[in-house]
């Protein structure tokens, strides 16, 4: 098909603001399915995402639409996951684009995610339709939603702004003509060497790999010898086509199109998000900008309720088809065998929980998670990096600590300012730029990654009312004066509660820590301390209280004090044991995560 005759779009918007439905009513209204094969929000296929409501993986889906004009135009919908772990795959989708309908919510109006996913689409230049959603509702305002919009970005003064209901498909057939008239065109050379973008990858048991690419330059035909350039690895592609929403084979992709390639292959690792593919025999030189490799940011240990071989089968086919996820065998003196496994963030990691759950029936215990420590041991050459806390070197040994540090870019409002360098500050920031922009200020901090990996964007986003975004770019590990804490319940050292925090923040902290131990820790017959210490040296007690079921003993009529003296006895006797016969339940990990 002619190039002028294609629109790659996106539509970008806050969590819960539309984006799926719409899609619904795209492709119930372009008759790509039919109203009877119409199943609530078909694009969100994993049992996760239908549960939450939340997208997490993209999909694409092409339209064929009949425009006022008389032509048949190709409208590919590239749908992009709305939460910021996963705003890399946004901006490589939306690097898939040409254009974004900007999707904001009637009765909620502009929030964090509308301006992070703004400012990403605006970065990358490109041409938006801002389009308000749910005016069905009874609680839609859409005056204050436009003026929202206008001090987001005066540009979009000039445009047309779409009116519609996702729900009730009002205003939706306007906002199709739009997207032909206002988003341009694809523009690549169809006689260069091929060139493709791959912004997302699937994997299937039976085919293997299965990338989304989008052709920037030259033809891509089913017959060739692929290349990924990042990996260098090359294959036969099986099959060559586009979504319809289904798979429909075309053999051929030429520049402008978005499609997929089942590459056949069998090992996740070949296939990279941004990763550029060409031809095995006659490439293209450059490869699209802007490739990185995904690390994990948090990790967290994950250990069966009951059975580990089954966890073990689940969590190797999950990495399957989630690159981004490492996993490593662990052993807890105190849970048993299990893993530690390393996540984009905190958000998948309990993505990753619930999958587990809700696609293998696999209960976990998840232990708090914390990030990658380089640590330095007297007379040892090389530092070790250490993703276990409870792997810690005695602290004896350690020369020093360096964790990692990012960039953290913060746009917000002028008026938060001052509330948002209070935040930052809190966490351990250190100043970096302040810059003023359309909108408000760009601010910079150098952040620890270990305050931030955790709530640190909700309060940003309380204290903002949802106006800040953030974005964050890794710049290594520095040295920080860092301790290990250990937690002991009934004198035996728990060693999957052992977390690493600031010098400075330890008193206050392992006060808290033990704290909310105290209130989760399941109840014996005889009193347990439980201790926190740093270096050896008990910083923080508390005595969970024991069950007073057996203090009338036998039923027996005893006096008070014989009571006590009984008491007396059993604590001692229990005491003398030291040791932890109790099962730890999620909700004492839980305790952790709270805190900061
Ligand atoms: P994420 O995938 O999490 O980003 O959410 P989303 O933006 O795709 O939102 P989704 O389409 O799941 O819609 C969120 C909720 O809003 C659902 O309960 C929808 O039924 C409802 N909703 C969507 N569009 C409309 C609309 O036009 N009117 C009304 N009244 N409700 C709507």
């Amino acid at each position: 098909m002619q190039e002028k005759y294609i629109r790659n779009f996106a539509i970008i918007s806050h969590i819960d603001h539309g984006k799926s439905t719409l899609s619904d009513r795209l492709m119930e209204l372009t008759g790509t399915v039919s109203k009877r094969e119409m199943a609530p929000q078909l694009l969100d296929s994993l049992s996760v995402e239908q549960a939450h409501g939340v997208t997490v993986k993209s999909r694409t889906v092409q339209l064929q639409y009949r425009a006022k004009d008389g032509q048949n135009y190709r409208l590919n919908l590239i749908d992009t996951p709305g939460h910021v772990d996963f705003a890399y795959e946004v901006s490589k989708s939306l690097a898939a684009t040409d254009g974004v309908l900007l999707l904001v919510d009637a009765t909620q109006g502009v929030q964090a995610q509308t301006v992070a996913n703004w400012r990403l689409a605006h970065d990358l230049g490109l041409p938006m339709i801002p389009v308000i959603n749910k005016v069905d509702s009874a609680q839609a305002d859409v005056d204050r939603v436009y003026d929202e919009l206008m001090a987001l970005d005066s540009t979009l003064l000039s445009k047309t702004i779409y009116q519609v209901s996702a729900k009730t498909g009002q205003g939706v057939p306007e906002l199709l003509e739009g997207i032909v008239k206002e988003l341009p065109s694809p523009k690549g050379d169809s006689n260069r060497p091929l060139k493709a973008l791959v912004y997302d990858s699937e994997y299937d048991a039976y085919l293997g790999v299965i990338t989304q690419i989008r052709v920037v330059d030259g033809q891509l035909n089913a017959g060739q010898t692929l290349r990924f350039m990042a990996t260098n690895k090359s294959f036969q592609p099986k099959e060559v086509g586009v979504y319809r929403p289904d798979r429909t084979k075309t053999n051929q992709l030429s520049a402008g199109e978005v499609g997929y390639v089942v590459t056949g292959l069998k090992e996740p690792k070949f296939v990279k998000i941004g990763d550029t593919l060409t031809s095995a025999s006659k490439g293209c030189q450059e490869a699209v900008s802007g490739f990185q490799e995904r690390q994990p940011v948090v990790y967290a240990g994950i250990f069966p309720k009951d059975d580990y071989l089954s966890l073990k089968e689940a969590l190797l086919k999950i990495e399957l088809n989630d690159s981004a996820l490492t996993i490593a065998e662990e052993h807890s003196a105190a849970l048993g065998p299990g893993f530690r496994v390393g996540f984009l963030g905190v958000f998948h990691l309990q993505i990753i929980q619930e999958r587990l759950a809700s696609e293998y029936g696999i209960e976990v215990i998840v232990t708090a998670p914390n990030v990658s420590y380089q640590v330095r041991q007297v007379q040892e050459k090389e530092a070790i990096t250490v993703t276990n806390p409870a792997e810690f070197p005695s602290f004896e040994k350690i020369e020093s600590v360096e964790e990692p540090i990012v960039l953290g870019i913060i746009d917000t409002p002028g008026d938060y300012l001052d509330a948002v360098m209070k935040l930052a500050e809190r966490y351990r920031g250190t100043f970096a730029d302040l810059v003023d922009q359309a909108g408000g200020v760009r601010l910079s901090y150098r952040l620890p990654l270990a305050e931030i990996a955790y709530d640190f964007f909700n309060q940003l986003k309380s204290i903002t009312h949802g106006y800040a975004s953030l974005q964050t770019k890794a710049i290594g590990f520095e040295e920080s004066d860092l301790v290990k804490v250990d937690v002991q319940v009934n004198y035996a050292k728990v060693d999957a509660l052992a977390f690493v925090t600031h010098r400075s923040k330890a008193a206050a902290l392992t006060q808290k820590v033990v704290h909310e131990l105290k209130m989760t820790i399941p109840r014996r017959l005889y009193p347990m301390p439980v201790q926190a210490l740093v270096e050896g040296k008990v910083l923080a007690r508390v005595d969970v209280p024991p069950l007073r079921k057996n203090a009338a003993v036998n039923g027996e009529q005893r006096s008070v004090s014989k009571k006590q003296a009984l008491l007396r006895r059993q604590n001692v006797n229990k005491r003398s044991a030291a040791h932890l016969d109790i099962v730890l339940p999620q909700e004492v990990f839980n305790a952790l995560l709270s805190l900061n």
